[in-house]
């Protein structure tokens, strides 16, 4: 079975407080940490202070002119949205491998998951798919039960990928989408938002688990 990634969106966070923020969510049992990319420049700060897997979602319409600078400033994973890169997603992936970083791929809540297909074939395919589950742009919205369609749809024709889901995650959706097949999952305000943060990071690694 796939393994369950737990990763706090730092998008909650106090931000003048990254690195201890950072600490705080790795010290309670998440995987990840998930950053809504912001610029390379506070990855590199924060990198500065942790080991700990920096999942970057480039929410920006120019993907290939971020992959140098995370690369160097040491982001893990590189996820770019499909509905700017249907002509160039070969080359952006290519990029992001050779900068070392993991390729991974993410759509809106408009966009049919058909259109990420084409990026799981071939000789270069993205090794993780992020279903929005809610409109990009902000923490604390509420989760959009119809993407689960497309995690099912997913999971059933990739028994092994890494599917990430983002957006409205919580003790009160984790399970609908745990059942779907995403074993990724983001949690912003569910995670920040409660006075324990480590019961909920366990919570939602429990569901995926089940
Ligand atoms: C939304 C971002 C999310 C956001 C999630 O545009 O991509 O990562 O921070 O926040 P919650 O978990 O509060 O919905
Ligand atoms: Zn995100």
């Amino acid at each position: 079975a796939v393994e369950a990634k737990i990763a706090p969106s730092m998008l909650s966070s106090d931000f003048a407080n990254l690195a201890s923020e950072a600490e705080r969510m790795i010290s309670f049992g998440a995987d990840w940490l998930h950053m809504d990319i912001m610029d390379g420049y506070v990855i590199a700060s924060l990198r500065k202070h942790t080991k700990a897997y920096l999942d970057c979602h480039l929410m920006v319409t120019n993907p290939l002119d971020y992959v140098d600078q995370l690369g160097k400033a040491g982001a893990s994973g590189f996820t770019f949205h499909v509905e700017v890169s249907k002509d160039n997603w070969q080359e952006i992936v290519k990029e992001i491998k050779s900068k070392g970083m993991r390729p991974g791929v993410a759509l809106k809540p408009g966009t049919p998951i058909e259109d990420v297909y084409p990026l799981l074939e071939g000789e270069n395919p993205v090794e993780m798919v992020l279903v929005m589950t809610v409109e990009p742009g902000f923490g604390g919205q509420k989760f959009i039960p119809d993407m689960m369609n497309k995690v099912r749809t997913l999971r059933e024709k990739y028994p092994k990928l890494d599917i990430e889901v983002d957006g409205g995650l919580g003790p009160s959706t984790i399970d609908e989408a745990a059942a779907a097949g995403a074993n990724c999952i983001v949690a912003g305000s569910s995670v920040f938002g409660d006075p324990e943060p480590g019961r909920v990071i366990s919570l939602l690694r429990t569901s995926v688990s089940k």
